[in-house]
């Protein structure tokens, strides 16, 4: 990674990038946000973590302010939560595998002394979560879509929960985009008219990223729901 950050950083961060990075099922998950929900937010703060802000940059600029709750999915601490909390969005529920992370979350207030976050709730994405069909007009996630995280067969649960004409802003790690698949699951959502106006951008995740590795980069695809 190019950048101020000394080599002791950098090893931390490609030391804790890798420790995440090799989780491979929904109880690894756990097991892993379990222990690092305490210090998750210092490690993005002293690592210069971006993701969250640019999705939520992406998602204002497609919002209408009277559309109604928008869903963090993978919410973790509340980062994406915070950024679009900055820019007047409201209401936000979160969903989340790790209890911990969620207790980090639920801490969080804006300036008028409101949560960020109106609901939180702990729930397995890789399965059928406990929301009604068509509720959301906003669906955002940032982070969760990534190695040995969630695949795109997620996707389906999400655009379920999204009410037509909902404003979509999913970022998937650069690493796993095409390789995993979500590049054609995307386009093939377009393509069966699933969803329309589909978009991918590329941003770092890191402020100290230079664009050489896909790791630290991620594939931001922003649409509207059919
Ligand atoms: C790298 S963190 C990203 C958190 C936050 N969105 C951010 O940008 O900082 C990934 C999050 O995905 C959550 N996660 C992983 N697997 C999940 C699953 N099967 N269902 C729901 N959440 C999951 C983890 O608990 C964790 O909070």
């Amino acid at each position: 990674m190019a950048g101020e950050q000394s080599p002791e950083a950098e090893a931390e961060l490609e030391a804790c990038l890798t420790a995440a990075y090799a989780v491979s099922s929904p109880d690894d998950n756990r097991d892993l946000y379990a222990k690092w929900a305490a210090t998750y937010d210092q490690f993005l703060d002293s690592n210069r973590y971006i993701a969250a802000r640019h999705v939520a940059e992406i998602f204002k600029e497609r919002w209408s302010s009277r559309a109604g709750a928008v869903l963090d999915a993978g919410c973790g601490t509340g980062r994406v939560g915070l950024e679009l909390a900055r820019m007047g969005v409201a209401p936000i529920d979160g969903v989340d595998i790790s209890p911990e992370m969620l207790a980090e979350a639920r801490s969080l207030s804006r300036p008028d002394g409101e949560t960020v976050y109106r609901s939180l709730v702990v729930a397995d994405l890789t399965g059928i979560i406990d929301v009604e069909s068509d509720s959301y007009p906003g669906v955002v996630s940032c982070g969760a879509f990534t190695q040995g995280h969630l695949g795109p067969d997620v996707l389906a649960e999400l655009l379920r929960v999204a009410r037509p004409g909902a404003a979509g802003v999913i970022a998937v790690n650069s690493s796993v985009f095409d390789t995993n698949g979500f590049r054609d699951r995307f386009e093939r959502y377009a393509a069966d008219g699933v969803i329309e106006g589909l978009e991918v951008m590329q941003r770092k995740s890191w402020e100290g990223a230079d664009g050489s590795e896909p790791t630290r980069m991620a594939h931001i695809a922003a649409f509207s729901v059919a």
